[in-house]
């Protein structure tokens, strides 16, 4: 049985822009988000006035969620203002440049991509544990991709690093149960700054065209998919796809 989401506490990273800031709305009445942003301070305030407007209790914070330190301050920061966490949604992410294997190997680059994608996930997740067992029906939603399934031509260490969120999202729910259901949204391609960053608009007309449902999709159906993990509480270990089809089972 699915139930409103209402009274909670709500952790969204990457909550600025796109994705996050689209889930901080629609999750906004009734509940307090934490709306964490690393460099779009004007549009994580933008998103925390819309949180309130909608009826909610919104709290900034900034990170570097590629950064231990930051990690830990965010940590601090959510531990001082709350004694329950009901949901974690470990949003933040990018694919930071495009390289292929051809161009030679990159430590430094690797390095950031995993640290900010997939250390940050183990580091918050592994921190907030006390929190969110002190919660009624908590649960972590991690955000992946379709490139998980691709490999990602260019964007190789994005989708390996995404990909070890998959497994560490079944490692979660297992090692966190019975309290804490932790569940996967693994987005398509979806319209967002981060194709303004990282995809000319050329290469997004060859995703449409290899999308059986032959469109993108929209930060809202991401956030719809979340608003079912976070409702159903039958469900855990389990990685959602939102893609259009365009990877399929
Ligand atoms: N859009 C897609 O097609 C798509 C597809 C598959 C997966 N995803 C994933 O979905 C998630 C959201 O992406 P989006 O499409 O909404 O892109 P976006 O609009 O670029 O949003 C990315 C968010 O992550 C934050 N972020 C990036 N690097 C960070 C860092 N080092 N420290 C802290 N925060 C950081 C950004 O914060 P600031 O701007 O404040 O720095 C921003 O809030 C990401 O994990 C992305 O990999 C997106």
């Amino acid at each position: 049985m699915s139930e409103t989401i209402s009274g909670k506490t709500i952790l969204i990273t990457g909550a600025s822009t796109g994705i996050g800031a689209a889930v901080a709305r629609d999750l906004a009445a009734g509940n307090t988000i934490f709306v964490h942003y690393n460099s779009s301070r004007d549009a994580a305030e933008t998103v925390a006035a819309d949180v309130k407007a909608a009826g909610g209790t919104a709290h900034l914070l900034k990170a570097d969620v590629g950064r231990e330190s930051d990690c830990a301050a965010l940590v601090a920061e959510v531990t001082s203002r709350t004694d329950v966490l009901d949901v974690l949604i470990n949003n933040a992410g990018g694919l930071v440049q495009r390289r292929t294997l051809a161009d030679g190997p990159n430590w430094k680059l690797v390095d950031e991509v995993f640290r900010i994608n997939t250390y940050s996930v183990f580091y918050l997740t592994s921190a907030l544990v006390p929190l969110l067992t002190a919660a009624d029906d908590p649960s972590v939603i991690n955000i992946t991709s379709v490139a998980i399934r691709s490999g990602a031509p260019t964007a190789i260490a994005y989708a390996a690093a995404k990909a070890a969120v998959d497994t560490f999202t079944r490692g979660a729910a297992r090692e966190l149960a019975p309290k804490v259901r932790v569940n996967a949204v693994a987005p398509g391609v979806i319209i967002t700054p981060f194709h303004d960053k990282y995809t000319p608009p050329e290469r997004i007309k060859a995703f449409v065209d290899s999308t059986p449902l032959q469109t993108t999709g929209t930060p809202q159906q991401i956030a719809h998919a979340i608003r079912f993990l976070i409702e159903n509480r039958f469900v855990t270990g389990e990685s959602i796809e939102v893609n259009g089809g365009m990877f399929m089972r």
